[in-house]
């Protein structure tokens, strides 16, 4: 068997496509703060990326870059000034932080409504008990590419590995709102590649090149490899794709899988945020701050 490749690409293009046109029918465009603190390479590709698409979208950027020495009380109140500040529908805190900053703390002064990377404890708790919110984004993102190529999920075994707050732990959350069956592998886990082959749908998120090889996919399977790492022959994610192509029934390439859909989501949520937030006219006509 070769597997299908799940083309993010094209899927993500699509969704930048309806957040364009729901913008449009806003009373306002939506106006997304991006907080960069310091300067790591990777995260101001991202943020360049994340900017450049809000704008795409035809959505506000107002970015905050701040200096990677910053206190936390400086940070603080930056993220308590973007919170108070109608104009600003949406906040997201790009992450890591410098170690020497809190970053649980600073996240979770972001209000829930405008919590478009879902990572507020508000926003993490409402998800593990299955009440509405914002939802992070990359796990959003792998469900709509499940949903994309029809996986029925209701009743299939999905196996997430990797347990971060950012992709693994609101993964598994969101299989079992859709009535997987889920189990979670992480670092500890004894034997993964037993369980891994247990998988209808297999979720690669641990963050090791290669982790998942072949004794890890059962015929058919569909897997999702959210893993991407620079390497002396290009990029790589987490499973081992030359080989895993043979054997899966479907599979995101790494690129062009699961990344794209990351920033597509950010986009959406933040059109989600807008529209529950009143506008600044309308929150102003209404003696709101
Ligand atoms: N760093 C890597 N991925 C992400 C993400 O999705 N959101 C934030 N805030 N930081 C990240």
């Amino acid at each position: 068997m070769t597997a299908t490749l799940i083309d993010g690409r094209a899927v993500a293009a699509r969704v930048r496509k309806e957040v364009a046109r729901d913008v449009e029918a806003l009373p306002a465009p939506p106006g997304l703060a991006t907080i960069i603190i310091g300067d790591d390479p990777a995260s101001a590709i991202y943020v360049r990326n994340k900017r450049r698409q809000c704008v795409e979208a035809g959505m506000r950027d107002l970015h905050r870059p701040l200096p990677g020495d910053i206190s936390q009380a400086r940070a603080a109140a930056v993220i308590d000034e973007l919170a108070a500040d109608p104009a600003v529908t949406a906040i997201l805190v790009q992450l890591p932080l410098p170690p020497h900053l809190d970053a649980a703390a600073l996240i979770d002064r972001i209000p829930p409504g405008k919590d478009v990377d879902g990572l507020t404890a508000g926003s993490a708790g409402r998800l593990a008990l299955g009440r509405p919110g914002l939802r992070p984004c990359t796990p959003a993102g792998v469900l709509v590419l499940l949903d994309e190529i029809g996986v029925e999920l209701a009743g299939a075994h999905a196996v997430v590995v990797g347990r971060s707050d950012l992709v693994g732990k609101p993964m598994a959350a969101l299989l079992l709102q859709r009535h997987a069956t889920v189990t979670v592998c992480h670092s500890r886990t004894r034997d993964l590649a037993a369980t891994c082959r247990l998988a209808d749908v297999l979720v690669v998120a641990a963050g090791v090149p290669g982790i998942v090889g072949v004794d890890g996919v059962k015929p058919g399977a569909t897997v999702i490899d959210v893993g991407i790492h620079r390497t002396g022959t290009g990029l790589r994610g987490d499973v081992d794709a030359d080989q895993v192509r043979e054997v899966a029934g479907a599979l995101t390439p790494v690129p062009g899988g699961v990344g794209p859909m990351t920033i597509a989501m950010l986009l959406r949520n933040t059109v989600t945020a807008a529209a529950l937030c009143p506008s600044p006219d309308t929150a102003s006509s209404r003696g709101r701050p």
